[in-house]
C-alpha cells in the first residue's frame, strides 16, 4: 500500500512552473490524504500562482506521477497560491503550522452559534490556551454584539491586526460591512476574503486554537473551509426544537462529506430551570436526535439564561455559574485534538 511519504518523496521534484522552483524547497506538497478503499487521493498544492496558464503541464507531470506510476484511480487536487510574505514569518496556514481549527456550525440560524463560540474561547482562554476567533458569518455578523467588542480591526502593512477581548484575538467581517446595510457575496469573492482572513491576519505567533463561527446553513462557506483549511474540525449547535436538529443533522452530513470530523453536538436552549425545575420551553430531544443520526456525542446542554438586572450578557467569565459547563465543553474540545 503507498504511504503519504511514499507520495510525498514522489511529488517533491517536480517544478513549480511559475518560480521554478521544486515542490519540496517550495514546501508546495500540503496535503496528502489518501482513500484506500477506494484507490483515490486527495492533495492540496500551493504553487507560486495558482492560476497560471502553466498549471496545466504541471497538473499532468502530477497525474501521471499519480495515475501511472502510482496507480491511483482517482485524483482530486486542490491548488492554493504559495504564500509569498517574507521566509521565516509565520502562517497558520503554513504546513508546518500547529493551530487547531475548529469551525462552529448549525444549519439553522439563531440557535446560539456566535454565543457558544464566543464562550468557548473563553473558557479554552480560560485553561491557558492562545485563542482566535474568525467571525465567517459574513451574512449577520454578531461576534462584536456577543463579546461586546467595540472596535474594530485595524489593518498595518496589509496585515489585519486583530482585537484583543478577554485575551481572544478576533478578527469579524463586521469591519466590512458598512453600518447595516447587507452585503451580496458573491463565490469567489468569498473566498478571498476567507483567505484574507486566514492568511493576512496578524496573528500572535504561538495562537493555538483558532474558533471559526460559520453562517448558518450548509453553503459556500463551508465549502471554502474545506478548500483552504481542510483539517478543521467541527462542532455542532441545535437547540431541543425538531426544526433546528432537522438542519444541524444536514450540517452534520455536509462536515461529514467533507470530511471534518465532528467533535459533538451541543443542544442550547435546552430548558429554563425556575426554583430548580426544569421547563422544555423549545421541546426536548433535539441533542439526541443530531447525536444519533450522525452518531456523534451530544456534549452539553446548556439551559436559557436570563438577563440580570436589566441586561442580558452573552459572555460568561469565571464567576458565572455557567462558565463551568463551557468549562466542560472546552476540555471535550482539546482532548479531541490531542488524540489526533
Ligand atoms: N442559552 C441561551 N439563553 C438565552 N438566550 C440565548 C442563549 N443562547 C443564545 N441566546 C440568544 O439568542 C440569540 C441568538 O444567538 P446567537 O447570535 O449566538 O445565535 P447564532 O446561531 O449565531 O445566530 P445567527 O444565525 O443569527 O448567527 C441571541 O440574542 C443570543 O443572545
Ligand atoms: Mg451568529
Amino acid at each position: 500500500m503507498i504511504t503519504e511519504k511514499q507520495i510525498t518523496e514522489k511529488l517533491s521534484g517536480l517544478i513549480d512552473p511559475t518560480s521554478g522552483k521544486t515542490l519540496k524547497s517550495n514546501g508546495g506538497i500540503r496535503k496528502i490524504t489518501i482513500d484506500k478503499e477506494n484507490n483515490k487521493v486527495y492533495l492540496i498544492i500551493a504553487l507560486a500562482d495558482d492560476t497560471s496558464p502553466k498549471k496545466d503541464d504541471f497538473q499532468y507531470e502530477l497525474m501521471k506521477i499519480l495515475k501511472l506510476e502510482l496507480g491511483f484511480s482517482g485524483v482530486r487536487v486542490e491548488y492554493t497560491k504559495l504564500n509569498t510574505r517574507a521566509a521565516g514569518e509565520t502562517t497558520i496556514l503554513a504546513p508546518n503550522s500547529k493551530v487547531n481549527f475548529l469551525a462552529v456550525a448549525s444549519g439553522k440560524g439563531g440557535v446560539g452559534k456566535s454565543t457558544l463560540t464566543a464562550n468557548i474561547g473563553v473558557a479554552l482562554s480560560r485553561m491557558g490556551k492562545k485563542v482566535g476567533i474568525i467571525d465567517a458569518d459574513i451574512y449577520g455578523s454578531s461576534i462584536n454584539q456577543v463579546m461586546e467588542i467595540t472596535k474594530l480591526p485595524t489593518q498595518r502593512e496589509n496585515l489585519i491586526i486583530p482585537v484583543l477581548k478577554e485575551g481572544i484575538e478576533v478578527i469579524t467581517t463586521a469591519m466590512l460591512v458598512d453600518g447595516n446595510k447587507p452585503i451580496m457575496w458573491r463565490g469567489p469573492m468569498l473566498q478571498k476574503l476567507l483567505k484574507h482572513f486566514l492568511n493576512d491576519v496578524k496573528w500572535s505567533a504561538d495562537i493555538e486554537y483558532i474558533l471559526i463561527d460559520l453562517p448558518p446553513g450548509t453553503g459556500d462557506v463551508a465549502m471554502d473551509i474545506q478548500q483552504l483549511i481542510p483539517q478543521t474540525r467541527q462542532l455542532l449547535v441545535t437547540t431541543p426544537h425538531p426544526s433546528a436538529s432537522h438542519v444541524a443533522v444536514r450540517a452534520g452530513l455536509m462536515a461529514k462529506e467533507l470530511r471534518h470530523p465532528i467533535i459533538g453536538v451541543i443542544e442550547n436552549m435546552s430548558y429554563l430551570e425556575i426554583d430548580g425545575n426544569k421547563h422544555n420551553v423549545f421541546g426536548n430531544g433535539g441533542g439526541q436526535q443530531v447525536s444519533k443520526e450522525l452518531g456523534i456525542e451530544l456534549l452539553e446542554q446548556i439551559p436559557l439564561t436570563q438577563p440580570t438586572n436589566g441586561k442580558y450578557h452573552s459572555l460568561f467569565l469565571e464567576t458565572d455559574e455557567l462558565s463551568k459547563t463551557y468549562d466542560r465543553i472546552a476540555e471535550q474540545i482539546i482532548d479531541s485534538f490531542n488524540k489526533k
